[in-house]
Protein backbone atom coordinates (compact mmCIF):
# COMPACT_ATOMS: atom_id res chain seq x y z
CA UNK A 1 0.00 0.00 0.00
CA UNK A 2 0.96 3.64 -0.67
CA UNK A 3 2.75 6.44 1.82
CA UNK A 4 2.19 9.32 0.25
CA UNK A 5 1.89 8.19 -3.31
CA UNK A 6 4.68 5.54 -2.37
CA UNK A 7 4.25 1.66 -2.17
CA UNK A 8 5.40 0.37 0.97
CA UNK A 9 5.20 -3.35 2.64
CA UNK A 10 5.56 -2.78 6.32
CA UNK A 11 8.65 -5.06 6.19
CA UNK A 12 11.41 -5.90 3.75
CA UNK A 13 14.92 -6.58 2.89
CA UNK A 14 17.78 -4.03 2.61
CA UNK A 15 18.99 -4.05 -1.06
CA UNK A 16 22.13 -5.72 -0.11
CA UNK A 17 19.81 -8.90 1.89
CA UNK A 18 22.33 -7.39 5.48
CA UNK A 19 19.47 -6.82 7.11
CA UNK A 20 15.34 -6.38 7.21
CA UNK A 21 14.01 -2.97 7.85
CA UNK A 22 10.50 -1.68 9.59
CA UNK A 23 7.67 0.50 9.87
CA UNK A 24 8.76 1.92 13.22
CA UNK A 25 4.51 1.96 14.71
CA UNK A 26 5.29 3.02 17.73
CA UNK A 27 6.18 6.81 16.13
CA UNK A 28 2.71 6.70 13.60
CA UNK A 29 0.79 8.58 12.74
CA UNK A 30 2.85 11.91 13.63
CA UNK A 31 6.20 10.22 12.40
CA UNK A 32 7.06 8.20 9.98
CA UNK A 33 10.91 6.43 10.52
CA UNK A 34 12.03 2.98 9.72
CA UNK A 35 14.44 0.88 11.78
CA UNK A 36 16.77 -1.64 10.11
CA UNK A 37 16.83 -5.17 12.24
CA UNK A 38 20.12 -6.98 12.33
CA UNK A 39 20.18 -9.59 14.86
CA UNK A 40 17.59 -12.21 16.25
CA UNK A 41 17.49 -9.76 19.35
CA UNK A 42 16.47 -6.63 17.23
CA UNK A 43 13.63 -8.49 15.85
CA UNK A 44 12.24 -10.09 19.11
CA UNK A 45 12.63 -6.49 20.18
CA UNK A 46 10.65 -5.26 17.42
CA UNK A 47 8.19 -7.51 18.74
CA UNK A 48 7.93 -7.17 22.15
CA UNK A 49 8.22 -2.83 22.16
CA UNK A 50 5.47 -3.14 19.21
CA UNK A 51 7.20 -1.14 16.75
CA UNK A 52 5.70 -4.26 14.21
CA UNK A 53 2.63 -5.54 15.73
CA UNK A 54 -0.47 -7.21 14.29
CA UNK A 55 -0.35 -11.09 14.06
CA UNK A 56 -0.01 -11.38 10.59
CA UNK A 57 2.98 -9.15 10.76
CA UNK A 58 4.42 -10.62 13.79
CA UNK A 59 4.75 -13.79 12.28
CA UNK A 60 6.80 -12.87 9.46
CA UNK A 61 8.80 -10.77 11.53
CA UNK A 62 9.64 -13.82 13.70
CA UNK A 63 10.27 -15.61 10.97
CA UNK A 64 12.86 -12.85 9.44
CA UNK A 65 14.52 -12.91 13.02
CA UNK A 66 15.27 -17.05 12.90
CA UNK A 67 16.76 -16.30 9.58
CA UNK A 68 18.67 -13.08 11.36
CA UNK A 69 20.08 -15.22 13.91
CA UNK A 70 21.33 -18.39 11.58
CA UNK A 71 23.84 -15.83 10.11
CA UNK A 72 25.88 -15.86 13.16
CA UNK A 73 25.26 -19.39 14.50
CA UNK A 74 23.27 -22.31 12.78
CA UNK A 75 23.55 -25.29 14.85
CA UNK A 76 20.77 -27.51 16.09
CA UNK A 77 21.31 -26.02 19.64
CA UNK A 78 21.32 -22.38 18.22
CA UNK A 79 18.23 -23.24 16.07
CA UNK A 80 16.26 -24.54 18.97
CA UNK A 81 17.43 -21.68 21.40
CA UNK A 82 16.44 -18.98 19.07
CA UNK A 83 12.80 -20.32 18.41
CA UNK A 84 12.25 -20.62 22.33
CA UNK A 85 13.10 -17.01 22.66
CA UNK A 86 11.27 -15.60 19.72
CA UNK A 87 8.46 -17.81 21.19
CA UNK A 88 7.73 -15.48 24.27
CA UNK A 89 7.76 -12.42 22.49
CA UNK A 90 4.61 -12.16 22.68
CA UNK A 91 1.83 -14.35 24.07
CA UNK A 92 -1.71 -13.78 22.06
CA UNK A 93 -1.33 -14.17 18.53
CA UNK A 94 -0.61 -17.63 17.12
CA UNK A 95 0.86 -16.16 14.32
CA UNK A 96 4.32 -16.15 15.87
CA UNK A 97 4.30 -19.76 16.66
CA UNK A 98 3.04 -20.61 13.11
CA UNK A 99 5.61 -18.18 11.65
CA UNK A 100 8.55 -19.87 14.28
CA UNK A 101 7.77 -23.83 13.52
CA UNK A 102 7.49 -23.26 9.84
CA UNK A 103 11.03 -21.99 9.56
CA UNK A 104 11.79 -24.83 12.33
CA UNK A 105 10.27 -27.50 10.10
CA UNK A 106 11.88 -25.83 7.05
CA UNK A 107 15.75 -25.75 8.40
CA UNK A 108 15.90 -28.65 10.97
CA UNK A 109 16.40 -31.32 7.90
CA UNK A 110 18.82 -28.81 6.09
CA UNK A 111 23.26 -28.92 6.54
CA UNK A 112 24.45 -26.10 9.44
CA UNK A 113 26.21 -24.68 6.05
CA UNK A 114 22.92 -24.02 3.92
CA UNK A 115 20.62 -22.45 6.86
CA UNK A 116 21.78 -19.19 6.64
CA UNK A 117 20.57 -18.73 2.71
CA UNK A 118 17.82 -21.01 2.83
CA UNK A 119 15.87 -19.36 5.90
CA UNK A 120 16.35 -15.96 4.04
CA UNK A 121 14.68 -17.24 1.30
CA UNK A 122 11.96 -19.24 3.17
CA UNK A 123 11.33 -15.69 5.44
CA UNK A 124 11.08 -13.64 2.03
CA UNK A 125 8.23 -16.59 0.98
CA UNK A 126 6.49 -16.68 4.44
CA UNK A 127 6.08 -12.59 3.57
CA UNK A 128 5.50 -12.94 -0.08
CA UNK A 129 2.37 -15.58 1.29
CA UNK A 130 1.17 -13.22 3.71
CA UNK A 131 0.56 -10.80 0.71
CA UNK A 132 -0.82 -13.05 -1.67
CA UNK A 133 -3.08 -14.48 1.19
CA UNK A 134 -4.56 -11.28 2.20
CA UNK A 135 -5.25 -9.89 -1.41
CA UNK A 136 -7.64 -12.96 -1.83
CA UNK A 137 -9.45 -12.00 1.76
CA UNK A 138 -9.85 -8.91 0.32
CA UNK A 139 -11.51 -10.02 -2.96
CA UNK A 140 -13.95 -12.55 -0.96
CA UNK A 141 -14.25 -10.06 1.43
CA UNK A 142 -14.94 -7.32 -0.99
CA UNK A 143 -17.72 -9.77 -2.84
CA UNK A 144 -19.82 -9.17 1.07
CA UNK A 145 -19.43 -5.52 0.74
CA UNK A 146 -20.85 -5.27 -3.06
CA UNK A 147 -23.85 -7.57 -2.05
CA UNK A 148 -24.86 -5.54 1.20
CA UNK A 149 -23.94 -2.42 -1.33
CA UNK A 150 -26.70 -3.81 -3.71
CA UNK A 151 -29.14 -4.43 -1.11
CA UNK A 152 -29.33 -0.87 0.62
CA UNK A 153 -29.70 0.59 -2.53
CA UNK A 154 -32.14 -1.96 -3.82
CA UNK A 155 -34.64 -1.16 -0.40
CA UNK A 156 -33.71 2.44 -0.52
CA UNK A 157 -31.87 2.17 2.62
CA UNK A 158 -28.82 4.76 1.50
CA UNK A 159 -26.14 4.96 -0.73
CA UNK A 160 -23.16 3.89 1.17
CA UNK A 161 -22.12 1.18 3.18
CA UNK A 162 -21.11 1.91 6.92
CA UNK A 163 -18.50 -0.20 7.88
CA UNK A 164 -17.01 -0.47 12.07
CA UNK A 165 -13.84 -1.67 12.42
CA UNK A 166 -11.74 -2.06 15.72
CA UNK A 167 -7.95 -2.15 15.96
CA UNK A 168 -5.62 -1.76 13.52
CA UNK A 169 -5.76 -4.89 11.01
CA UNK A 170 -5.08 -3.34 7.90
CA UNK A 171 -1.75 -3.57 6.31
CA UNK A 172 0.23 -2.00 8.55
CA UNK A 173 -0.76 -5.22 10.97
CA UNK A 174 0.34 -7.65 7.89
CA UNK A 175 3.17 -7.17 5.08
CA UNK A 176 0.71 -5.77 2.41
CA UNK A 177 -3.01 -4.77 2.18
CA UNK A 178 -4.35 -6.19 5.61
CA UNK A 179 -7.05 -8.69 6.68
CA UNK A 180 -10.02 -6.45 8.26
CA UNK A 181 -9.23 -3.25 5.77
CA UNK A 182 -8.42 -5.61 2.96
CA UNK A 183 -11.93 -6.30 1.88
CA UNK A 184 -11.98 -2.20 2.36
CA UNK A 185 -9.79 -1.44 0.04
CA UNK A 186 -10.99 -3.56 -2.33
CA UNK A 187 -14.09 -2.35 -2.18
CA UNK A 188 -13.28 1.46 -2.32
CA UNK A 189 -10.89 0.62 -5.35
CA UNK A 190 -13.84 -1.02 -7.03
CA UNK A 191 -15.80 2.24 -6.50
CA UNK A 192 -18.25 1.08 -4.07
CA UNK A 193 -19.26 4.20 -2.15
CA UNK A 194 -18.35 3.47 1.71
CA UNK A 195 -17.66 4.59 4.90
CA UNK A 196 -15.53 3.30 8.06
CA UNK A 197 -16.35 3.89 11.96
CA UNK A 198 -12.85 3.39 13.37
CA UNK A 199 -12.82 2.66 17.49
CA UNK A 200 -10.24 4.40 18.87
CA UNK A 201 -9.09 1.36 20.41
CA UNK A 202 -7.85 2.19 24.13
CA UNK A 203 -5.18 2.16 25.35
CA UNK A 204 -2.83 1.85 22.41
CA UNK A 205 -5.31 3.86 20.18
CA UNK A 206 -4.14 1.73 17.25
CA UNK A 207 -7.75 2.61 16.04
CA UNK A 208 -6.86 6.05 16.21
CA UNK A 209 -3.66 6.28 14.81
CA UNK A 210 -2.88 3.51 13.01
CA UNK A 211 -6.18 2.54 11.46
CA UNK A 212 -7.04 6.06 10.21
CA UNK A 213 -3.90 6.78 8.80
CA UNK A 214 -3.54 4.41 6.56
CA UNK A 215 -7.23 4.92 5.73
CA UNK A 216 -6.45 8.72 5.25
CA UNK A 217 -3.32 7.76 3.04
CA UNK A 218 -5.44 6.03 0.78
CA UNK A 219 -8.18 8.19 0.47
CA UNK A 220 -10.64 5.92 1.97
CA UNK A 221 -13.71 8.42 3.86
CA UNK A 222 -13.60 7.43 7.80
CA UNK A 223 -14.50 8.57 11.22
CA UNK A 224 -12.99 7.99 14.68
CA UNK A 225 -15.23 7.00 16.85
CA UNK A 226 -14.49 6.68 21.19
CA UNK A 227 -14.63 3.00 21.58
CA UNK A 228 -17.45 3.16 23.38
CA UNK A 229 -19.93 4.36 20.62
CA UNK A 230 -20.34 1.28 18.44
CA UNK A 231 -23.07 -0.01 20.70
CA UNK A 232 -25.26 3.67 20.04
CA UNK A 233 -24.51 3.80 16.03
CA UNK A 234 -25.59 0.01 15.62
CA UNK A 235 -29.14 0.96 17.47
CA UNK A 236 -29.36 4.16 14.88
CA UNK A 237 -28.85 1.92 11.81
CA UNK A 238 -25.61 3.58 11.47
CA UNK A 239 -23.26 0.69 10.95
CA UNK A 240 -24.46 -1.79 7.80
CA UNK A 241 -21.51 -4.73 8.86
CA UNK A 242 -18.78 -5.23 11.09
CA UNK A 243 -15.09 -6.22 10.05
CA UNK A 244 -12.67 -6.64 12.35
CA UNK A 245 -9.10 -8.80 12.73
CA UNK A 246 -8.19 -11.55 14.96
CA UNK A 247 -5.04 -12.96 16.93
CA UNK A 248 -6.14 -16.40 17.19
CA UNK A 249 -9.24 -18.30 16.27
CA UNK A 250 -9.76 -21.76 17.99
CA UNK A 251 -10.74 -25.04 15.87
CA UNK A 252 -14.77 -24.13 16.78
CA UNK A 253 -14.69 -20.56 15.80
CA UNK A 254 -14.28 -18.38 18.66
CA UNK A 255 -12.09 -15.56 17.99
CA UNK A 256 -9.39 -13.44 19.93
CA UNK A 257 -9.03 -9.77 18.90
CA UNK A 258 -7.69 -6.75 20.72
CA UNK A 259 -9.54 -6.38 24.21
CA UNK A 260 -12.85 -4.90 23.27
CA UNK A 261 -14.21 -6.77 20.43
CA UNK A 262 -16.10 -8.93 22.11
CA UNK A 263 -18.27 -6.03 23.55
CA UNK A 264 -18.90 -4.97 19.62
CA UNK A 265 -20.03 -8.50 18.51
CA UNK A 266 -22.22 -8.63 21.42
CA UNK A 267 -23.66 -5.32 20.45
CA UNK A 268 -23.79 -6.19 16.62
CA UNK A 269 -25.59 -9.03 17.80
CA UNK A 270 -28.44 -7.57 19.34
CA UNK A 271 -28.80 -5.18 16.46
CA UNK A 272 -28.88 -7.61 13.61
CA UNK A 273 -25.52 -6.19 12.40
CA UNK A 274 -23.87 -8.99 10.54
CA UNK A 275 -20.20 -8.75 12.25
CA UNK A 276 -17.23 -10.60 10.28
CA UNK A 277 -13.93 -11.66 11.34
CA UNK A 278 -11.02 -11.52 8.40
CA UNK A 279 -7.62 -14.12 9.13
CA UNK A 280 -5.46 -15.77 6.82
CA UNK A 281 -5.98 -19.52 7.47
CA UNK A 282 -2.05 -19.63 9.94
CA UNK A 283 -4.24 -17.36 12.30
CA UNK A 284 -6.33 -20.77 13.65
CA UNK A 285 -5.10 -22.78 16.30
CA UNK A 286 -6.20 -25.99 15.52
CA UNK A 287 -4.95 -27.21 18.91
CA UNK A 288 -7.60 -25.04 21.00
CA UNK A 289 -11.36 -25.44 21.20
CA UNK A 290 -12.45 -23.23 24.35
CA UNK A 291 -11.28 -19.70 23.34
CA UNK A 292 -12.44 -18.27 26.95
CA UNK A 293 -10.39 -20.91 28.64
CA UNK A 294 -7.67 -21.79 26.43
CA UNK A 295 -6.20 -18.87 24.21
CA UNK A 296 -3.74 -17.04 26.17
CA UNK A 297 -4.53 -12.77 27.34
CA UNK A 298 -1.67 -10.56 27.05
CA UNK A 299 -1.14 -8.20 29.82
CA UNK A 300 0.49 -5.40 28.99
CA UNK A 301 2.02 -2.70 31.77
CA UNK A 302 -0.42 -0.37 33.31
CA UNK A 303 1.37 2.97 32.06
CA UNK A 304 -0.60 1.88 29.06
CA UNK A 305 -3.97 2.71 30.38
CA UNK A 306 -3.09 5.76 32.72
CA UNK A 307 -0.89 7.54 30.43
CA UNK A 308 -1.60 8.62 26.61
CA UNK A 309 0.77 10.30 24.04
CA UNK A 310 -0.18 12.61 21.40
CA UNK A 311 1.27 15.89 19.48
CA UNK A 312 0.96 18.79 21.10
CA UNK A 313 0.96 22.28 19.70
CA UNK A 314 5.03 23.00 20.08
CA UNK A 315 4.70 19.90 17.38
CA UNK A 316 6.40 17.77 19.99
CA UNK A 317 5.31 14.24 20.67
CA UNK A 318 4.61 13.86 24.33
CA UNK A 319 3.07 11.48 27.14
CA UNK A 320 0.67 12.80 29.71
CA UNK A 321 -0.81 11.41 32.28
CA UNK A 322 -4.80 10.77 32.69
CA UNK A 323 -5.30 8.94 36.30
CA UNK A 324 -5.03 10.16 39.50
CA UNK A 325 -1.63 9.86 41.08
CA UNK A 326 -2.23 6.04 43.11
CA UNK A 327 -4.84 4.78 41.11
CA UNK A 328 -4.49 1.03 39.97
CA UNK A 329 -5.03 -0.16 35.95
CA UNK A 330 -5.07 -3.24 34.26
CA UNK A 331 -4.46 -3.73 30.93
CA UNK A 332 -5.90 -6.75 29.18
CA UNK A 333 -4.90 -6.43 25.50
CA UNK A 334 -7.14 -9.25 23.89
CA UNK A 335 -10.64 -10.67 24.92
CA UNK A 336 -12.37 -13.42 23.20
CA UNK A 337 -15.47 -13.22 21.14
CA UNK A 338 -17.35 -16.66 21.01
CA UNK A 339 -18.36 -18.08 17.55
CA UNK A 340 -22.22 -17.51 18.34
CA UNK A 341 -21.45 -13.86 17.88
CA UNK A 342 -19.83 -14.34 14.76
CA UNK A 343 -21.81 -13.83 11.05
CA UNK A 344 -18.62 -15.22 9.18
CA UNK A 345 -14.98 -16.04 8.95
CA UNK A 346 -13.70 -14.19 6.00
CA UNK A 347 -10.14 -16.37 4.96
CA UNK A 348 -7.96 -16.49 1.69
CA UNK A 349 -10.67 -19.91 0.91
CA UNK A 350 -13.49 -17.53 1.09
CA UNK A 351 -15.96 -16.60 3.36
CA UNK A 352 -16.54 -19.64 6.13
CA UNK A 353 -19.18 -20.54 9.42
CA UNK A 354 -17.30 -19.68 12.56
CA UNK A 355 -17.84 -23.46 13.52
CA UNK A 356 -16.07 -26.71 13.54
CA UNK A 357 -17.76 -28.16 11.03
CA UNK A 358 -17.72 -25.73 8.32
CA UNK A 359 -13.90 -24.93 9.65
CA UNK A 360 -13.02 -28.49 8.58
CA UNK A 361 -12.47 -27.10 5.17
CA UNK A 362 -9.86 -24.58 5.78
CA UNK A 363 -7.35 -27.21 7.20
O1 LIG B 1 -1.72 -5.57 20.01
P1 LIG B 1 -1.76 -5.55 18.51
O2 LIG B 1 -1.70 -4.17 17.93
O3 LIG B 1 -0.71 -6.47 17.91
O4 LIG B 1 -3.17 -6.15 18.17
C1 LIG B 1 -3.58 -6.27 16.83
C2 LIG B 1 -4.93 -6.81 16.68
O5 LIG B 1 -5.62 -7.10 17.63
C3 LIG B 1 -5.39 -7.06 15.29
O6 LIG B 1 -6.76 -6.85 15.18
C4 LIG B 1 -5.08 -8.51 14.94
O7 LIG B 1 -3.72 -8.79 15.17
C5 LIG B 1 -5.41 -8.82 13.55
S1 LIG B 1 -4.16 -8.18 12.47
C6 LIG B 1 -4.48 -8.43 10.87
Amino acid sequence: MKIDGTPYRTIWPTADNSAVEIIDQTKLPHIFTTLRLETMRDAERAIKDMQVRGAPLIGVTAAYGVALSMRDHASDAALAATCSKLLLARPTAVNLRWGIERMRAFLAPLPESERAAAAWLEAARIADEDVAINASIGQHGCELIRSLYHDKVHKGRGYSVNILTHCNAGWLATVDWGTALAPIYAAFEEGIPLHVWVDETRPRNQGASLTAWELGQHGVPHTVIADNTGGHLMQHGMVDMCIVGTDRVTARGDVCNKIGTYLKALAAHDNGVPFYVALPTPTIDWTLQDGVKEIPIEERAPEEVTHISGLCDDGQVRSVQLTPQGSRAANYGFDVTPARLVTGLITERGVVQAEAGAMQKLR
